[in-house]
């Protein structure tokens, strides 16, 4: 008999099925045993009365521990006292493979569980939370082929800093030093010129010296560039991408939010309203207003301003116009800016929602090559570095513009995760490295 997944087995709802999975739970009396047997479409209820089974598969049925793996034969009936509202009653029970005690049970330490990550992976938590970021970067790749552009691979050892020197993580490459990237971005700058618009979805490394709830070291970011294009066109193509995004996990993922105790309802705004644009400037003024908080112009928006600001909020929010003097090197003031008592970037973050923070960050480019030297210098970095960067803006330079959405942070937030970590399927963090 052909194998089939227990999710189609419970939509077709009737018959007999040959089923392969591991043991969930078990539980057995004298004359009957239970094992509720999962695979990665779902799990289902299976009963085995001695009576009715030959010895091998009630020797099997009672000596499984969990997480053994499995193969069940019987007939599916309907039974609302069972987990799925299905049942299998069975006729034939074998070991695949009988597993040693899984060290995992209930109620056991986060540490332990990061110890474990290799098993923890099949916890019908973090498989739902797997699924969902599966949608969420196929939704991404769809998003963009949608909209016309080409993805685009950059390179992962990098000469040089992009985002700055102090969280670059060092290599040794041959006889020479190189960095994992922080970003993509300086080689995208140089795909536009032939491709125009394109994206990516690649791993990035930051060696960031904190522990905080939204940081990895190594994460996925999902980055776009476009010639052409100005900031505000740009922040308006984020706004679509998340809200993409949230439609494609509200469209396929019920089941997983629901697993994960989701409040569907605070996601249901990003899916369907307009998300809101503030200059930085207009946020001070708001959180001193109706919040109370002082925050000084020029200092970046911490964590806890973020949070404040964005309890006022159902969606996502943009926030554009930063002070240049926090911003990188590549963002370019806003000359026309009239509302700031210094001068502002054409840059833009998107915060989600509740308490999540930054999950976009993005600009104009500047194309001025003195100002790029200028700021580079400010910002202690070597210019030589970037030299051939600068050649982007002496052949054909053109407006253009760009941004990175952190993918776990996206994830986070979606799945209402209480920290990043579980947002990827081995985290790696200043702490963190193994498995
Ligand atoms: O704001 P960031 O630093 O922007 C850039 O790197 C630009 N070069 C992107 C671009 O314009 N192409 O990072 C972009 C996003 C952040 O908004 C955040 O969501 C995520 O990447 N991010 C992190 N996610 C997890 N852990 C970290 N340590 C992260 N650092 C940034
Ligand atoms: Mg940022």
């Amino acid at each position: 008999m052909k194998r089939v997944m227990i999710g189609d087995a419970i939509k077709e709802g009737k018959g007999k099925v040959q089923l392969w999975g591991w043991v969930h739970r078990q539980r057995n009396s004298n004359e009957m045993a239970f094992i509720v047997l999962r695979d990665a479409s779902g799990i289902i209820q299976c009963v085995i009365k001695k009576a009715e089974v030959d010895n091998e598969s009630w020797i099997a049925a009672t000596k499984a521990n969990v997480e053994s793996s499995m193969e069940i034969l019987g007939e599916l009936k309907k039974d609302e006292r069972a987990p799925t509202g299905f049942e299998i009653v069975a006729e034939k029970v074998r070991f695949i493979y009988k597993g040693d005690a899984f060290p995992i049970a209930k109620d056991l330490s986060p540490e332990f569980l990061l110890d474990v990550r290799h098993l923890w992976l099949r916890s019908q938590y973090l498989s739902s939370i797997m699924k969902i970021r599966s949608t969420v970067t196929g939704a991404i790749h769809e998003f963009f082929r949608l909209h016309g552009y080409f993805e685009f691979t950059p390179p992962i050892f990098t000469p040089a800093a992009c985002e700055g020197g102090s969280t670059l993580f060092e290599v040794k490459y041959f006889e020479n030093k190189v960095y994992l990237s922080q970003s993509w971005q300086l080689y995208a700058e140089a795909a536009i010129f032939a491709l125009e618009k394109i994206y990516d979805v690649s791993p990035t490394f930051r060696s960031e010296k904190s522990s905080t709830s939204r940081h990895l070291a190594e994460f996925w970011m999902a980055e776009m560039e476009a010639a052409f294009m100005d900031y505000k066109e740009c922040s308006e193509v984020a706004k679509d991408e998340v809200q993409f995004i949230v439609k494609s996990v509200l469209k396929k993922n019920q089941e997983e939010l629901k697993i994960l105790k989701r409040d569907v309802s605070k996601l249901e705004p990003a899916a369907t309203k307009k998300f809101p644009t503030l200059t930085y400037t207009q946020v001070l003024k708001m959180l001193k207003e109706k919040r109370g908080l002082d925050v000084k112009w020029g200092k970046d928006l911490r964590t806890i301003e973020e949070r404040e600001l964005m309890s006022m909020f159902d969606t996502p929010v943009i926030v554009t116009h930063y002070p240049k003097e926090i911003m990188a090197f590549y963002k370019p003031v806003d000359a026309e800016d009239k509302e700031a008592p210094r001068p502002v970037a054409k840059c833009f973050d998107m915060l989600a929602p509740e308490t999540y923070g930054e999950i976009v960050g993005g600009s104009e480019r500047d194309t001025d090559i003195e100002a790029l030297k200028q700021a580079l210098e400010a910002g202690g970095e070597k210019v030589e570095n970037y030299d051939w960067y600068f050649d982007l803006r002496r052949f054909g330079s053109v407006k253009h513009s760009g941004y990175g959405l952190g993918v776990e942070r996206v994830i986070a937030w979606i799945c209402g995760l209480e920290n990043i970590r579980d947002a990827i399927p081995f985290p790696r963090t200043m702490d963190r490295w193994k498995p």
